[in-house]
């Protein structure tokens, strides 16, 4: 049974998709693209592109896919551009960060090399382990903003795209509080002409984004969209917002794993998590201030989950530790260890180890795709200001000033597919089901 949905627009024409930062995450997702569209790989991890969505009673049988249950955008009307602070085209990129094997990434090289990052809007100041000569000049922050809006024009006109939307792929910039020039637009756009020391990097290609109308999903930590001037910018102008921090590898268990031992009032005792790994977003991460800002993101998803304040007894006392070390010979590949101590009837202690033996940036492209296209789903929705229905990606999910984030994977599935549902005037799913018994 369906009621009036969303007045969707139609998916028509080219999506132009934009990504500050061309390392291995962004190389990883684009060669993804390319493979998947000559049809030598699979988009395994994808929801938009292998997914499914329940319409109805479970005895309707109803189960489309979300790519024919939503107007998604296809993958042949994807368009890919972006900056770095590094001139190597995608191919290039795609080889050094080594995530793939070159057999692959050979059979896509024509596509790849013609890829090539637009100079950057960069500053050390806020990214120190990096340095790189492919950047912009400018005489303020205002100035570049401009030059980043003018790449997106000059793409736009070139390329002939219908739409926009821009996913921070860059690296993690040091931590920075929310202060004064944050919180308005008007002292926001003050601090961008008079180079204030708040304003980052990527929070200027975040402004230069959503004042052309372009949606921003932020998948890196730093605040980037998470600031009160941007988040109102983008409800003036009608754009969907989304952050921060790509959940992938040891959050990704962290929260399957948490929402279970608290759903069966599991206690614990402490959570040590720890990783290593050698490309360059783990030799960014070697540097204090930066591990800060990942170190904050990563420490919030327990207490969020486990709600101490509601079960005193079993997790208002537990030890969480996270620790990343740059360790050049596993590259991309990632291994984190947990070891949780938990206890159950009586107190009784006891431990689970995990060790993943991830592949950060494999876990990762698929959330840009997936948050690509949803993000556009949702400008040709009306959609605008912070969409707590992607937090599924997220390790901090951004969401109202009032509200605590949702964190639990499963509570983030039901919360988007719902919002599926929602926009398309499908009933939603209370798993209650008393009506198959009566
Ligand atoms: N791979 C994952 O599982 C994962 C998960 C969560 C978050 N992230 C975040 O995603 C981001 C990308 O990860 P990655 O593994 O691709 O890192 P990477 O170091 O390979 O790529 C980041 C790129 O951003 C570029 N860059 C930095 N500042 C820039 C700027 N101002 N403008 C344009 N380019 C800039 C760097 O030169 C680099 O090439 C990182 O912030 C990382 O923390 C990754």
């Amino acid at each position: 049974m369906s009621s009036n949905g969303i007045n969707i627009a139609p998916a028509n024409g080219k999506l132009g998709i934009v990504l500050p930062g061309m390392g291995a995450v962004s190389s990883t997702f684009i060669a993804g693209v390319e493979a998947v569209k000559k049809g030598i790989a699979k988009p395994i991890g994808s929801l938009t592109q292998m997914g499914t969505v329940r319409l109805g009673k479970r005895t309707e049988n109803r189960v489309p896919q979300i790519k024919d249950f939503v107007p998604i955008a296809g993958l042949d009307d994807l368009v890919l551009g972006g900056w770095d602070i590094f001139p190597d085209n995608m191919y290039e990129a795609s080889v050094k960060a080594g995530v793939l094997e070159k057999s692959l990434v050979d059979q896509i090289k024509p596509g790849l090399e013609a890829i090539k990052p637009w100079p950057a809007a960069f500053d050390r100041t806020y990214v120190k382990r990096l340095d790189g000569t492919h950047v912009k000049k400018a005489a303020n922050k205002m100035e570049l903003a401009e030059q980043v809006q003018e790449d997106m024009k000059n793409f736009r006109e070139q390329k002939r795209l219908d739409r926009m939307v821009m996913v921070w792929c860059g690296s993690t910039e040091i931590f920075l509080k929310r202060e004064a020039v944050h919180q308005t637009i008007e002292s926001f756009e003050k601090g961008l002409v008079g180079n204030d020391p708040g304003i980052a990097p990527s929070m200027i290609y975040a402004y230069a984004a959503i004042k052309m109308g372009i949606p921003y999903a932020n998948g890196a930590p730093n605040l980037s969209v998470d600031i009160p001037a941007l988040i109102q910018l983008a409800k003036e102008k009608n754009v969907p917002i989304c952050g921060k921090d790509f959940k992938t590898g040891q959050t990704l268990m962290k929260t399957i794993l948490a929402p279970g031992l608290k759903a069966r009032l599991i206690g614990l005792n402490g959570w040590f998590s720890t990783n290593i790994l050698g490309n360059r977003d783990g030799e960014v991460l070697d540097d204090p201030d930066s591990f800060k800002t990942k170190e904050e993101s990563k420490l919030s998803v327990l207490e969020h989950i486990l709600q101490p304040q509601h079960y005193p007894d079993l997790y208002s006392n537990y030890t969480h530790k996270v620790r990343i070390n740059y360790y050049p010979p596993r590259g991309d590949n990632k291994e984190g260890w947990d070891n949780i101590d938990i206890f159950g009837w009586l107190g009784y202690p006891m431990q689970i180890k995990v060790d993943f033996l991830c592949r950060d940036s494999i876990l990762a492209a698929p959330i840009v795709l997936d948050l690509a296209l949803f993000l556009d789903l949702a400008y040709r929705c009306g959609m605008s200001g912070i969409q707590e229905w992607l937090s599924f990606y997220f390790k901090s999910p951004m969401c109202a000033p009032e509200l605590y984030p949702e964190h639990d994977l499963f509570i983030q599935l039901m919360k988007l597919k719902n919002t599926l549902r929602h926009m398309k005037g499908e009933e939603m799913i209370t798993h209650l089901g008393r009506e198959y018994y009566d």
